[in-house]
């Protein structure tokens, strides 16, 4: 049995944070902020929004548009860099506000900007080996909480939302395959080195990045694992109807774009509106492409996730 995706849906929070806002801020331009990013705003989650409520809200969208109910779920996975809290799982916390039935395996995963693409992954490992039916993935951030705002180097790049698919299973894919990676040896380029300890934070508990090394190693990842991922499935780079790369920063899309040879006009960016919403961005991404008729049933999507360990990995995924 293959997992289909049967359902997709996203939530924003309501608060738009643009560059004219944070040229109040910091010391930044609206032009710096987009001639090296493409970003023009972001969505920051009210005081009190945690992961799990933005999850909430994506999770029923795409519980709705795959016609599957709450209680027929018995897979939960989210991934999130921001947890509500260091335990339980904002998984489990979900499952509980979503009323999905006690006893479903509900877990978190953490691979940063990549864990949707991870979660995946898990999830369609779970349905072809039978052990899920209907399985719930959701990529949920609340980034702004994890970023030094007096650090023009890094608060203007991300933002906060969540994505959310509903996997069901079909007698053909769907998912055609997955592929995963890591690289630990580079996991000083991106990180929040702090950590809870004693009652308090100990660390710098803010994201510090060596941008330039991100960007360098995002693009040759990112290409090889689609050209990985075509070539396990015995694909042309014309094949892809749908190019979905994580949302970073639209160099980078751009220099993956090229790298492949696909059009800008087959690849979809969120960045702009959305910033870098870590593993949200390509579940939002997929959605919003989804909602808005571009992804039609039948096409080639190649969903594509890079982030902080290093980690990355790519789902080709027929809709
Ligand atoms: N506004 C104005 N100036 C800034 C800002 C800002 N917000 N941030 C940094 N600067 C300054 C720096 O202080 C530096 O100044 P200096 O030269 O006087 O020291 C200068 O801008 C750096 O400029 P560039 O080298 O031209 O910057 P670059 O073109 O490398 O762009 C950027 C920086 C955007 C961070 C780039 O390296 C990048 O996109 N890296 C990828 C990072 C990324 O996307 N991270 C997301 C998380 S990782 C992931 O999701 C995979």
């Amino acid at each position: 049995m293959y997992s289909r995706i049967a359902g997709t849906g996203s939530y924003l929070p309501d608060k738009v944070l643009t560059n004219a806002d944070l040229e109040r801020m910091v010391d930044t331009t609206d032009e710096w902020i987009v001639t090296r990013t493409g970003i023009r705003e972001r969505r920051i989650a009210a005081e009190g929004q945690m992961a799990s409520d933005l999850a909430l809200e994506a999770s029923r969208r795409a519980l709705d548009a795959a016609g599957v109910s709450a209680s027929d779920v018995d897979l939960v996975i989210v991934a999130t860099t921001t947890p509500d809290m260091v335990f339980p799982s904002t998984a489990c916390i979900l499952q509980s506000k979503l009323g999905i039935a006690g006893g479903a395996p509900a877990f978190d995963v953490q691979a940063v900007c990549s864990g949707f693409v991870y979660a995946m992954a898990i999830a369609d490992l779970f349905m072809r080996a039978g052990k899920a039916k209907y399985a719930l993935v959701v990529g949920a951030e609340v980034y702004s909480r994890i970023l030094d705002w007096n650090d023009r180097s890094t608060c203007v790049l991300f933002g906060d939302g969540a994505g959310a698919v509903v996997l069901k299973p079909g007698p053909d894919p769907g998912i055609l395959s997955t592929h995963l990676h890591a690289d630990g040896g580079h996991h000083h380029i991106l990180s929040v080195p702090g950590q809870v300890c004693r009652g308090g934070v100990t660390g710098h508990p803010f994201v510090v990045m060596d941008g330039g090394a991100v960007f360098r190693f995002a693009v040759k990842v990112l290409a090889e694992v689609a050209e990985e991922a075509l070539a396990a499935n015995s694909m042309e780079r014309s094949q892809i109807d749908w190019l979905i790369p994580h949302q970073a920063n639209i160099r980078i899309i751009e220099a993956t774009a090229r790298k492949l040879h696909v059009p800008m006009e087959r690849v979809v960016v969120t960045v702009e509106r959305h910033g870098n919403t870590s593993a949200a961005s390509v579940a939002l991404a997929l959605d919003e492409a989804v909602r808005d008729g571009r992804i039609r049933p039948g096409q080639n999507v190649m969903l594509q996730g890079v982030g902080g360990g290093f980690t990355w990995g790519a789902v080709l995924v027929r809709m």
